[in-house]
């Protein structure tokens, strides 16, 4: 960060900083004059990115406790700690101790100081014992008097004390508090120790769980013995940089393990028992886009469509006038290209505080249906007091309306007028489509379907709902187009039958009729049922393993338990059954 004001450089610095231990990100200490006091920065102990000081004239660094740069991202693709260019030009003022003295590890990345004009120590620091990579670059060149020599330098004689690595005996895997081999530190460790155990480091290789230096936190699912199932764990703990946290600071959310600033793509928002965590978001992730009026203009044209992208809820009206679908040559917009329509695919709620309201006055010639509207559920919102929520007038070409998965009207009058080939339309029962979850005490809703093709000339050209849909009637022609089925439906289409008995992969039917898969783990049955439902609990036998009452692939190997590690192995009968509690690896 550098500013002009270097006052209010200086005062953002103290706030940000003010107290922190551990930085998460990068630390850029820049343009800071010998005259500050920078005792705001004592406090720091880890970096996890990198360090940047440049342009500084104080005399040493201000961070006597930072124990650990993680590099988890690196100053120019190398770097985790840049040391540059810290003199006043012209003066006397500049960098001339590095006063590191706490700092013992770097986990990634290498060194950079150079052009310290008056800094003469630092080659003689063991960078070798301090940069964890063996390949990563340590460059120190043309600083102060007496480093006068370019590269790596071994002068462990200034720094023994602090020397961690190098003296270790071979038995200890990185660091030691002594040169005997029982004096190792902990392998958790980051940086030395003081003691042989995870709760003696100076800092932590991975997390930092209450204190123990630990590989990962407490995870969010462990295994009971008594459901046989992976359950939340009531005791989790969430990474928060290098730390277990509880609960994710205000402004983070929970994604599997780990505290994010914001959900991945994909992933959607949720509160969850007081707790918000990312969740995966089924199809596409909702994006809510302003609808036509305001700055988009009067109706959906060529220019404004590519707005429409990716929405999946359209906060407003969609208007469609001849101008926008023909073009409007006196505001030289050109036609609207009729496959471009097809963006609105995404569109599943038409909703608003003062207007929602899906209009259509004019469409593409080539088009026989609104089925670019065929994932449109619902047209709600709040406060339409009077006026339309849907309305298709005078469109010669509309033999269907192909609303297929529109089920919801809560307010407004629908108008259906004056389509010459429409048919299909009045087998529709609006009064169903009006009154779910819609407010009973709500005004009177008016629809107002009239001079359409007429209902007689339709059905004896056989313009008539599938067989298979129920008496609701449809929005069109086939099995896919039902209010509702007679029998079941699998994915939107009315079918005879579900897969019970036949077919490879096996089904099961949900109270509402819809046919759904039977779990992948369940036996396929002959002349019988599969499942009763889509647990790996709910098969009538299992197709490999049992554990409990769950057909599984493998039996739980490892898992975290209540109490410990949990190993089972597969008995004769392919149950599962539990290791002897002596076993520790299976
Ligand atoms: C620097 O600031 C700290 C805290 O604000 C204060 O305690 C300390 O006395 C100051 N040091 C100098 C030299 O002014
Ligand atoms: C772990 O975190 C605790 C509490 O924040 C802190 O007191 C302790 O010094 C940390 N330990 C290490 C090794 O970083
Ligand atoms: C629309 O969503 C797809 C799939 O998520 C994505 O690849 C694409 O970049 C998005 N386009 C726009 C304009 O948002
Ligand atoms: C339309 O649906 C409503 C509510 O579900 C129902 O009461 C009514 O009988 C249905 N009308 C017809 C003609 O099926």
């Amino acid at each position: 960060i550098v500013t002009r004001n270097l006052d209010e450089h200086y005062k953002m610095m103290q706030q940000i900083y003010n107290g922190c231990e551990i930085v998460m990100g990068n630390l850029e200490i820049s343009q800071m004059e010998h005259s500050r006091n920078l005792s705001f920065l004592q406090s720091i102990r880890e970096v996890t990115g990198y360090i940047l000081i440049g342009l500084n004239q104080f005399t040493r660094l201000p961070l006597p406790n930072l124990r650990v740069i993680r590099g988890t991202t690196l100053y120019k693709g190398h770097y985790a700690l840049a040391v540059v260019l810290n003199y006043q030009r012209d003066g006397q003022y500049g960098l001339r101790e590095l006063g590191l003295t706490h700092l013992t590890e770097i986990l990634e990345g290498g060194v950079s100081i150079f052009e310290n004009k008056f800094l003469s120590y630092a080659p003689q620091v063991n960078w070798q014992d301090i940069v964890r990579d063996p390949a990563a670059k340590v460059v120190i060149s043309d600083n102060g008097p007496q480093s006068d020599q370019h590269g790596l330098e071994f002068v462990t004689l200034l720094l023994s004390l602090s020397v961690t690595k190098t003296v270790c005996a071979p038995q200890c895997n990185g660091r030691c508090f002594g040169r005997s081999p029982s004096e190792c530190c902990h392998i958790e460790c980051a940086g030395g120790c003081n003691g042989p155990l995870d709760t003696d480091c100076f800092a932590c290789k991975n997390f930092n769980n209450s204190g123990s230096c630990v590989p990962q936190c407490p995870q969010t699912l462990i295994y009971n013995m008594h459901t046989f199932k992976l359950e939340l764990n009531p005791n989790a703990k969430y990474q928060y940089g290098s730390i277990c946290v509880a609960q994710c600071p205000t402004n983070f959310v929970v994604d599997g393990s780990s505290c994010v600033s914001s959900c991945p793509s994909g992933k959607k928002e949720v509160e969850e028992s007081g707790m918000k965590k990312c969740k995966p978001c089924e199809g596409l992730c909702p994006k809510d886009c302003s609808g036509t009026g305001g700055k988009k203009g009067q109706t959906v044209d060529a220019n404004n469509i590519d707005s429409f992208i990716n929405c999946t809820t359209i906060q407003g009206s969609l208007h469609f006038l001849v101008t926008g679908i023909k073009g409007d040559s006196y505001k030289k917009v050109p036609a609207l290209d009729p496959e471009k329509l097809k963006i609105f695919r995404t569109v599943r709620e038409i909703t608003g505080t003062s207007v929602y309201f899906l209009s259509i006055q004019s469409w593409p010639e080539s088009m026989s249906d609104l089925s670019v509207f065929s994932n449109l559920q619902t047209i709600q919102g709040r406060k339409l007091y009077r006026g339309y929520s849907l309305l298709v007038m005078r469109i010669p070409s509309l033999t269907s309306l192909g609303l297929r998965s529109l089920r919801i009207i809560n307010e407004g009058s629908v108008y259906i007028s004056e389509n010459k080939k429409l048919c299909y339309h009045d087998t529709i029962n609006w009064t169903r489509i009006f009154n779910s979850r819609s407010r009973p005490q709500r005004r009177q809703k008016h629809i107002e379907i009239k001079n359409n093709r007429p209902q007689g000339q339709c059905a004896a050209e056989g313009h008539v709902c599938d067989p298979m849909c129920s008496s609701d009637g449809c929005w069109g022609p086939g099995p896919n187009q039902c209010l509702s089925c007679k029998n079941f439906s699998r994915g939107g289409t009315c079918v005879p039958q579900c897969m019970f008995l036949t077919g490879e992969r096996r089904e099961f039917a949900t109270p509402e009729g819809e046919c759904m898969p039977c779990h992948s783990e369940c036996a396929v049955q002959e002349g019988k049922l599969t499942c009763i439902g889509p647990g790996a609990d709910e098969c009538v036998a299992c197709a490999s393993l049992q554990d409990g009452p769950h057909c599984v692939s493998s039996c739980p190997e490892g898992v975290m338990g209540g109490e410990g590690i949990i190993f089972k192995y597969p008995s004769k009968q392919r149950r599962c059954e539990p290791c002897h509690s002596n076993c520790t690896k299976g």
